[in-house]
């Protein structure tokens, strides 16, 4: 069965369509960075309206690139939830009135449930059970993966997530939006250890995460007194010591607790080089396998949700979809805690 994945929570429109027999045909995003980039963040109601106007396109450009006829498509995912609400219902009523017009099911997707299942998606895919890792814009957590559908939360960031830190930080330092990786390009080349910045529970002996703490130290120093180009290279490589020795350490300390040797990694956070050759340093000396999702499907994209509602469906589980679209109706949930799956 053909799958079509559409992702229209923040600001990247993503369309993929995932074969269950061949896998990923073809995926495209459209991303709107450049136009939130002078409000130095999202601006929901302009996201809405883009996603709007690059829907149809994106999906014609997937279905040339692999050379197939919308017919030819047996069921059409979104991403359901969380994200901004009106961002949601775009891909939501698009995907609906796609279903219906060619009288396939309809498959509402969890975003993060999508990005934990994006590392599968590689050519040696990692085999459940599975620690995972996610670290999001929006999300950090620490998920013990039995199979598809049974996720349980092990840790959580008590206050901002991880992505959220580095785009504070970013900002911090008067990089824009959006944060991350720009703050990971600028940390390349500064020192780490010149500033001192704390390691935030680090040794709190259980699995949560706090992050707010380490944003309000980058702004004290910040305010202490200008800061050169280099000096806010130096804090940049710091605060990505810091932030990624905080995740790496927990993620591992998941993977021992469970004696788990497969830890998954997956948002756009793990996207960090830095994060990754902690994990992997860390990973070898553990005996612990470190899975990513190829670097273009770190951040959101339509791909994930295609294979996250195919696994699903493959799993026998969308009965609530099939009954919810006999009675023509539909919902996003901007807030959906994935263990409520
Ligand atoms: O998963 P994602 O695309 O969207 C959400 O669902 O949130 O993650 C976006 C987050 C942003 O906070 C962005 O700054 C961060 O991932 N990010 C990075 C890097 N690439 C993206 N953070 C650190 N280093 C990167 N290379
Ligand atoms: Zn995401």
């Amino acid at each position: 069965m053909i799958v079509v994945g559409i992702e229209t929570s923040c600001d990247e429109t993503g369309i993929a369509l995932y074969d269950t027999a061949r896998g990923l045909l073809a995926h495209a995003i459209h991303s709107q960075v450049a136009m939130h980039e002078e409000y130095g963040g999202v601006v929901p109601e302009l996201a809405s309206r883009d996603h709007i106007k690059r829907l149809a396109p994106l999906l014609a450009h997937v279905l040339a690139e692999a050379g197939i006829a919308k017919e030819a498509i047996g069921a059409v995912a979104y991403t359901a939830g969380p994200g901004l609400a009106g961002a949601l219902l775009t891909g939501a009523s698009f995907a609906e009135g796609l279903a219906w017009s060619l009288g396939v099911p309809a498959l509402p997707v969890h975003h993060l449930e999508g990005h934990l299942l994006s590392p599968l998606l590689a050519d040696d895919p990692a085999q459940f059970p599975f620690i995972a890792l996610l670290v999001s814009g929006g999300h950090t957590q620490i998920m013990c993966v039995e199979q598809v559908g049974a996720y349980e939360l092990m840790g959580e960031s008590l206050d901002d997530a991880a992505g959220e830190a580095f785009d504070k930080t970013a900002q911090l330092l008067g990089l824009g939006y959006p944060g991350g990786p720009a703050l990971a390009k600028l940390a390349e080349a500064g020192v780490a250890g010149r500033f001192k910045l704390p390691r935030p529970m680090l040794t709190s002996g259980d699995l949560n995460f706090s992050f707010s703490g380490l944003k309000t130290a980058v702004l004290t120093v910040v305010r202490a007194r200008p800061l050169s180009a280099q000096d806010k290279a130096d804090l940049a490589a710091e605060f990505q010591e810091a932030a990624t020795e905080v995740l790496a350490t927990k993620a591992l300390a998941a993977c021992r607790q469970r004696r788990l040797s497969t830890l998954v990694v997956a948002g756009g956070v793990g996207a960090n080089r830095r994060l990754r050759q902690r994990l992997d340093e860390a990973g070898k000396r553990q005996g612990v396998r470190v899975c990513y999702p190829e670097m273009a499907l770190c951040t959101d994209n339509g791909a994930m949700i295609a294979f996250a509602a195919a696994q699903r469906w493959l799993a026998g589980g969308y009965d609530a979809a099939r009954e919810q679209q006999r009675a023509g109706g539909f919902a996003v949930r901007p807030r959906w805690p994935l263990q409520e799956l």
